[in-house]
């Protein structure tokens, strides 16, 4: 194991604190020299212009130069490894930033004839159709703005399903008690009820499945709404039993495709019995994200729930012309403005063109290639509930450590969690889905350098435990700042800056 030095980030210039940029403010600089005015000068009514803030001056360079040094301080994708379970926070190619930024497609109006945006509903229709291709499923709509927004309107649609066919007693829906919070929050939204059903080992009970549906009555559910893989980080096996029961019942089965990226070319979820879905393709399909966005969730549906996807929908003419269909009869409606995340979806169209399905295949086979090869190392120091090779149990592309050797020492996961940063690493997903864990989701972008470095620095902060557990109880030591009060900052934040 190589020992790894904890490093002060260093950026330009020796900056211990930041001033806020109200308090560099310089009277008389000017950052932008704007063209001499020539229209009458209108006062704005006090009313519009309320409490006016006097915003800083500042010469361009300056302006550049406080934001380039708060970029500095943060962690992020592109200069540290980040692996956020469930979140995939993977490498984002250039390219697909160059694609969106086409002025082709960056400058059209949304309001535009369709005539004179071809171009842009080509690209719209082959997403709609290699993420159909991909799901294995009949009918995309591209409306939704993100995985929650996804959830909410294929639910939406299974409810309108259901009362178009006489059912809308359906309201019940069943979640996975390691689901995440969107689902039940989802199932709220649009007025359904939601029933736990407890993973066993991080698999669905079937016992228990059984039984939430007996107690319910199966004439009651509507859908039964599963992560495959897991937030566990499990591939769940029963999968075709589990798509056999609900189907029993007259329920349809929902994925929460969240965890595609171990799925991508091996498995399509309509082989196994998937009614709807959604992608979140900012995270599969590679869009930089993170703290609400820029996402988008296009949801996929078999043939009987098609014709109450939300409208527009995206389609070619028999003479190869592509237009919006407004006009579907039995359409939930709109759920979204205009045509839905277009900037997004053009970084999905060219991060799956420029992979291919041989791309595509190799993404999530080294996903979950990268997860293993660190679980593997690091299961003798950090406990892995779910995790066990010699009995067969490997996990998908992220796995869960419970380290309770390390905690029973005396540090608390969040001590663990802030000595990574001291060693360059973001923190993993912590206490989800089980209390007490590390959800670590390496990504397939992640070189074996990088692993390494990781596997070395776990190691190391676990021996620094044994060894020297001050060091990791005061961490992080070599950060800008060092523990935020996270309660305070959440509860009671200063966002107005005290004008003097
Ligand atoms: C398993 C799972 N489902 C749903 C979501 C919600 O997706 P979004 O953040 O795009 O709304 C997430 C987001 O992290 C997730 O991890």
């Amino acid at each position: 194991m190589t020992t790894i030095k904890a490093t002060k980030k260093q950026s330009r210039g020796d900056r211990p604190t930041e001033p806020l940029i109200f308090e560099k403010h310089v009277a008389e600089a000017v950052g932008v020299d704007l063209p001499p005015l020539d229209v009458p000068e209108t006062e704005i009514p006090s009313p519009i212009r309320g409490g006016c803030t006097t915003l800083p001056s500042f010469g361009q360079h300056d302006v550049m130069g406080h934001y380039t040094h708060l970029s500095d301080r943060n962690f992020s994708v592109d200069g540290n490894f980040y692996p956020l379970g469930s979140c995939t926070m993977k490498h984002n190619p250039r390219i697909n930033e160059w694609g969106a930024s086409l002025p082709g497609f960056a400058c059209l109006h949304p309001l535009q004839d369709e005539d004179t945006i071809q171009g842009a509903l080509r690209l719209l229709y082959e997403t709609r159709t290699m993420l159909e291709e991909i799901a294995g499923m009949h009918e995309v709509s591209l409306q939704p703005a993100a995985g929650a927004h996804g959830e909410f309107t294929a639910l939406k649609v299974i409810r309108a399903y259901f009362s178009d066919h006489g059912q809308s007693q359906r309201t019940v829906v069943l979640a996975a008690d390691t689901a995440h919070g969107t689902n039940p929050a989802s199932c709220t939204m649009c007025g359904a009820s939601v029933q736990t059903v407890r993973t066993v080992d991080g698999q669905t009970d079937l016992a228990h499945l059984k039984e939430v549906i007996a107690n319910i009555g199966p004439e009651n559910i509507a859908a039964f709404m599963i992560t495959n893989p897991s937030t566990a980080g499990l591939f769940d096996a029963n999968i075709k039993e589990i798509s056999d029961i609900v189907h029993e019942t007259g329920a349809k089965l929902y994925l929460d495709g969240a965890n595609m990226n171990a799925l991508l070319g091996r498995v399509r979820p309509g082989d196994f019995g998937v009614d709807a879905m959604h992608y979140n393709t900012h995270k599969t399909f590679s869009t930089p994200h993170g703290c609400g966005g820029p996402g988008s969730g296009p949801i996929a549906v078999t043939e009987e729930l098609a014709p109450y996807l939300p409208v527009p929908q995206i389609m070619m003419s028999d003479d190869g012309s592509f237009y919006l269909d407004r006009d579907r009869e039995k359409s939930i409606g709109k759920v979204k403005s205009f045509i839905g995340q277009f900037g997004v979806l053009v970084r999905c169209w060219t991060y799956i063109s420029a992979c291919g399905p041989s791309g595509l295949q190799n993404i999530s086979e080294t996903a979950v290639l990268n997860a293993n090869y660190i679980a593997v190392r690091l299961r003798h120091r950090y406990s892995m509930p779910y995790f066990d090779p010699q009995k067969g149990k490997f996990c998908a592309h992220e796995f869960v450590t419970v380290p309770q050797e390390l905690l029973d020492k005396g540090v608390t996961l969040i001590d663990i969690a802030k000595r990574m940063i001291d060693y360059g690493v973001h923190p993993p997903t912590m206490h989800w889905p089980i209390q007490d864990c590390l959800m670590v989701e390496p990504t397939e972008t992640e070189s074996k350098q990088a692993l390494d470095h990781f596997i070395d620095v776990m190691l190391q902060i676990a021996d620094e435990i044994s060894n020297d557990i001050d060091i990791v109880k005061n961490s992080p030591m070599e950060s800008d700042i060092s523990r935020a009060d996270e309660v305070a900052a959440a509860r009671k934040p200063t966002i107005v800056y005290p004008h003097k």
